[in-house]
């Protein structure tokens, strides 16, 4: 069995953040998304990896490498733009040729490995095997249609949801995968979906069975779900400190402090992650943050937040919160008169005042 990652995309919804950076990048508990896909196929025992990668982009390729970390083989397949899912699968078959794959979305997350998909997949001899999802709002997902515990239609972003699952962005596929994405036709929106590539299946009476994903899934599409990626993330880890924390300086619960890392005077309730080099310096960070490398926290306080690479915080009045910071990002109490705020902002920031 061979995987597909995607790492494609623009990740529109996840702006300024995204400017400068692959969505799949961003770090969750300080580690790339796409990290924790790759993680989860290594584990899994598959070991050709392919990552679809956008055409005119190497910063997925420069970070990840070429798989020797995970003890895999990683091959990027360009994508010249994003024409959908079914698209990227369309433009893999070289990578696949005819063996059974697991094709992972880089931006989807879940807890408990993928093995026991794996299993039902191939136990069940299907043609492809869905996972899904309860969700709140199925009408921005893919949405089955299930009657006696059978799948019998896919539909995408449904305006009226004929149940309450998503189809998770976990799919197993046998080599009919490829007959269906070279038969559908693009959406209205342009794109080749893989929910018609599902429904061509069912109409062609190929089978397509599914599990449930009952532990958590996330797809890291929106600001507020990568600061729930991060929280879940985090509620499973375990507490190490590597770094240097001073006498008048506590910690409370699972808390992971970093090599070159120095914590003064200060207090950090888990679970929170600090990353290398930093300091933290009179100051509160709260549960469910992740503070990165070379990252600076003096006089302020902190919590569920996301902040990146080399950041300085320092004497804000008022706990961040709900926050999600890019590297290089400077918070820092105005000096002087007269008493304002300044911002220097680039596109698409979003700044909230108390
Ligand atoms: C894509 C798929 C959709 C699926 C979702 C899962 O949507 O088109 O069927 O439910 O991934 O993450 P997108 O995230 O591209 O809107």
């Amino acid at each position: 069995m061979k995987a597909l990652i995607t790492s494609g995309g623009r990740g529109t919804r996840l702006r300024p953040i995204t400017h400068t950076q692959n969505k799949h990048l961003i770090p969750i508990a300080n580690k790339p998304i796409l990290y924790y896909a790759i993680e989860a196929v290594a584990e899994a025992g598959i070991k050709q990896i392919g990552i679809v990668v956008n055409a005119d982009n190497q910063d997925v390729a420069n970070a990840i490498g070429k798989g020797e970390k995970w003890g895999v083989k990683i091959q990027y397949i360009p994508q010249e733009a994003p024409l959908g899912l079914a698209h990227v699968v369309k433009i893999s078959q070289n990578f696949i040729k005819n063996e059974p794959f697991i094709f992972y979305l880089g931006d989807n997350m879940v807890v408990g490995g993928i093995q026991k998909f794996i299993k039902k997949f191939e136990s069940e001899n299907s043609n492809c095997h869905l996972t899904l999802s309860k969700v709140k709002d199925p009408s921005r997902f893919g949405v089955p249609e299930i009657k006696k515990n059978q799948i019998i239609g896919v539909k995408e972003k449904p305006a009226k949801p004929k149940s309450d699952f998503a189809v998770a962005g976990i799919y197993l596929y046998d080599s009919t995968i490829f007959e269906a994405v070279n038969s559908i036709k693009p959406s209205p929106r342009g794109e080749l979906e893989i929910s018609d590539a599902h429904q061509y299946l069912l109409q062609h009476g190929y089978k397509v069975t599914f599990s449930e994903i009952t532990g958590w899934w996330k797809d890291t599409g929106k600001p507020e779900d990568l600061l729930e990626a991060n929280r879940l993330v985090l509620s499973h880890q375990q507490g190490r400190i590597e770094g240097r924390l001073d006498k008048n300086s506590t910690i409370a619960g699972e808390v992971v402090i970093g090599k070159g890392t120095q914590i003064k005077s200060s207090h950090i309730r888990g679970p929170a992650i600090i990353g290398e080099n930093s300091l933290v310096e009179n100051s509160y960070v709260g549960p469910y943050t992740s503070i990165n490398n070379e990252t600076r926290i003096i006089n302020s306080e902190i919590e569920f937040s996301i902040v990146m690479e080399n950041c300085r915080i320092e004497n804000v009045g008022i706990r961040i919160e709900s926050s999600i910071l890019g590297s290089n990002v400077d918070i820092i109490k105005a000096k002087g008169i007269p008493k304002t705020h300044r911002f220097i902002l680039g596109t698409q920031s979003q700044v909230e005042l108390f």
